[in-house]
């Protein structure tokens, strides 16, 4: 019921008589329904309110994602557009994208983007964040919830290894982040998501051959390395976006295979000679 109806209601009650009173609700609420099904939108179901970030909060959000010329940068739930603004204008990021529910949000955004002179790199977009490709992304910023992180979570874990993910106040759950800060007692966390390594591996060092079976929980990585029959724990393993670092003992000499993970294979850092590939 508008405003408007319900104060009509409300005067016809003073004016006495209960039908008086019920005919004006009766076409009041009508008369609402009405007006909503002609004119009205679907009301927003945001699942945030919006809160801004404070500016000393963004520029360390940006320095923690390393946000630079090579990127783009995704802010979900973009409220006023500060962070992808300054994605771009103070970062010099290549482009930058903020998708909020609320269009009076995206109005604001926009306004600021043409005031910060980046509407060349600098697009908002009104939709749902649970709906918007991330694919593109190289860094994506939030300040949302701990209940829709943990839903966009499986999400974030599927998009290219290396991508960071920046959020204020909000982590995600049992995702250790890779880094942490508190600014003027606010938390912004980082996390780089891992390549998948879990699996058997070949790993072939000079003429020894070696099986990995590896296991993977987020960016640690655990298992077995097995060398003519004789299996022994891998001491130290994790993932790091797309390089891979593991530590394994043999005959008492210990080695660390540090490389970089490129689908099926993980070709070595530096000047190694050994290589590794699936099954
Ligand atoms: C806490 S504010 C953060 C604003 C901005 N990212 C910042 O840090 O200054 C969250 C924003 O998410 C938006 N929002 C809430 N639910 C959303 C959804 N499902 N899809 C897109 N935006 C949403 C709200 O309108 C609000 O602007």
């Amino acid at each position: 019921m508008n405003v408007q109806l319900a104060m009509q209601a409300m005067q016809a009650k003073k004016a006495g008589g209960t039908a008086t009173v019920l005919l004006a609700l009766g076409l009041a609420l009508s008369g609402a329904a009405q007006a909503q099904t002609q004119t009205q939108p679907a009301p927003l179901r945001l699942d945030v309110p919006y809160v801004p970030t404070p500016d000393d909060v963004v520029a360390r959000m940006l320095e923690m994602g390393e946000v630079g010329a090579d990127d783009f940068v995704i802010d979900l739930g973009s409220g006023d557009g500060r962070i992808a603004i300054a994605a771009v204008k103070d970062k010099g990021a290549k482009g930058a994208m903020g998708v909020d529910l609320n269009p009076e949000r995206i109005s604001e955004a926009q306004e600021n983007a043409k005031k910060a002179g980046v509407t060349d790199k600098v697009t908002f977009r009104q939709q749902n964040l649970f709906e918007t490709d991330l694919g593109k992304a190289d860094v994506i910023t939030m300040y949302l919830l701990e209940t829709v992180n943990a839903k966009l979570r499986p999400t974030l874990l599927q998009l290219k290894p290396g991508t960071r993910i920046v959020s204020h106040a909000f982590s995600l759950g049992d995702w250790r982040p890779d880094e942490q800060a508190n600014v003027n007692g606010r938390t912004v966390y980082l996390w780089v998501v891992p390549a998948k390594v879990e699996g058997r591996w070949t790993l072939t060092d000079g003429s020894q051959n070696m099986t990995l079976d590896l296991k993977q929980s987020f960016q640690a990585v655990s298992g077995d390395a097995t060398v003519n029959g004789r299996r022994t724990a891998i001491s130290s393993g994790k993932v790091v976006g797309e390089e891979v670092i593991l530590t394994v003992q043999f005959d008492g000499r210990e080695r660390t295979y540090r490389g970089k993970v490129d689908g099926a294979r993980i070709a070595p850092a530096g000047t190694d000679t050994w290589r590794a590939e699936r099954g």
